[in-house]
């Protein structure tokens, strides 16, 4: 199976195969990144995006092919991300997996990049479903029960900003550069009196399993205006504050949805939580989360980080477990802005990025 992948800033291309015992192996894989493309901008320009991915995805789709030795008439099938992303760039990949399984005479598979980030795990792990899942990135903070493949339940979901982005905007508030999320765990390691700054603990008296990140954002931004010529040290007590607030009202909210799945599934005798998206590289995030684990009995997986940012490994994954279900598309799947996991969910309770298109996660 050959993956593609282009719905943020990261244009990546990958074949794997399934082996008869079902493990997975990943023959080859590329990931380019547009860091730099941005950096000036400080966040992601969707134009600049859906350029350089439709520069790039073509030499990586034969970079990866060549690598792993398969001639594209041996291809099983081709996925690609069709959303919900950035619409330029959603259809490099669709357009360029289009055309590559048009030639080489193999389905298509339109794959949903949450369904990718959700099935990730099962790259490295053999994992069973149900398991519970918290989808942690730049544009998305989520908890799903994923009980097969297409099968996702919503248990919780931001109602104004992603994790990520309080990652990102904080870090661009305080001059730490793009992306946000590694600067200020860099910086927050160098932290003096991490307690200095006394943020917001984010719906405290909410008791579903949403997640909210706006308020914390603003107090961040209000913390660091109200200082005076701030320096290198300013800056690593607020990071370690803002990091340290964000791992907590992660850890709180998966403890409460893993109380949830308990309720929901009292007879499985093994229960695993799952963390993926890039927020869950961050060291300070996943202490948390091992540790709600810990408590509630959970098994934690997190994928290596590879796969918890952008790839397109994990949306060939995604491609062959719907291929082994018979679930391939036409060559008029279109590209999407908007794509829930859990459509019902969305409609009835569009808590996420709720515009007048509906629901963006
Ligand atoms: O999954 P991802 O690569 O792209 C999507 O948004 O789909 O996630 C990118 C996000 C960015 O907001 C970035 O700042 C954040 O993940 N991130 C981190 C870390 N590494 C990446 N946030 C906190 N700590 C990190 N070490
Ligand atoms: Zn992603």
């Amino acid at each position: 199976m050959l993956g593609l992948e282009s719905s943020c800033d990261d244009t990546a291309a990958a074949v794997l195969r399934r082996l008869p015992d079902g493990t997975i192996e990943v023959l080859a894989e590329a990931v380019a990144g547009q860091n730099a493309a941005h950096a000036p901008y400080g966040g992601v320009v969707p134009e600049i995006a859906a350029r350089a991915h439709a520069e790039k995805i073509d030499s990586l789709a034969r970079d990866v092919m060549v690598k792993a030795g398969v001639d594209p008439t041996q291809l099983d099938g081709v996925a690609a991300t069709a959303g919900p992303g950035l619409i330029g760039g959603v259809m490099a990949a669709l357009m360029t997996a289009k055309g590559l399984a048009l030639g080489a005479g193999a389905p298509l598979i339109a794959v949903n990049h949450l369904e990718g980030h959700a099935l990730s795990p099962r790259l490295t792990e053999r994992l069973d479903f149900p398991y519970l899942l918290l989808l942690v990135s730049g544009g998305h903070t989520q908890l799903q029960i994923v009980e097969g493949v297409g099968q996702m339940t919503r248990l919780g979901s931001t109602i104004d900003d992603a994790a990520g982005e309080a990652f990102d905007k904080t870090a661009k508030v305080m001059g730490l550069g793009f992306p946000g999320g590694p600067a200020v765990e860099r910086a927050a390691t160098t932290a003096s009196d991490p307690g200095r700054f006394a943020l917001p603990r984010m719906l405290a008296r909410d008791k579903s399993c949403d997640f909210s990140f706006a308020g914390l954002k603003t107090a961040a931004r209000r913390a660091w205006e109200a200082i005076d010529a701030p320096n290198d040290q300013d800056r690593a007590d607020l990071a370690a504050a803002v990091q340290s607030a964000i791992a907590r009202h992660l850890g709180e909210r998966t403890g409460r949805a893993m109380e949830r799945f308990k309720d929901r599934f009292e007879c499985l005798d093994a229960r695993t939580v799952v963390v993926a998206g890039g927020v869950a590289a961050n060291q300070a995030v996943r202490a948390a989360l091992r540790a709600e684990a810990d408590k509630h009995g959970f098994r934690w997986v997190a994928p290596p980080l590879k796969y918890c940012t952008d790839n397109a490994a994990m949306i060939a994954l995604a491609g062959a477990e719907r291929l082994a279900l018979g679930q391939v598309d036409g060559l008029d799947a279109p590209a999407r802005a908007r794509w829930p996991l859990d459509e019902a969910a969305a409609r009835a309770a569009p808590a996420s990025g709720a515009g007048r298109k509906g629901p963006k996660a």
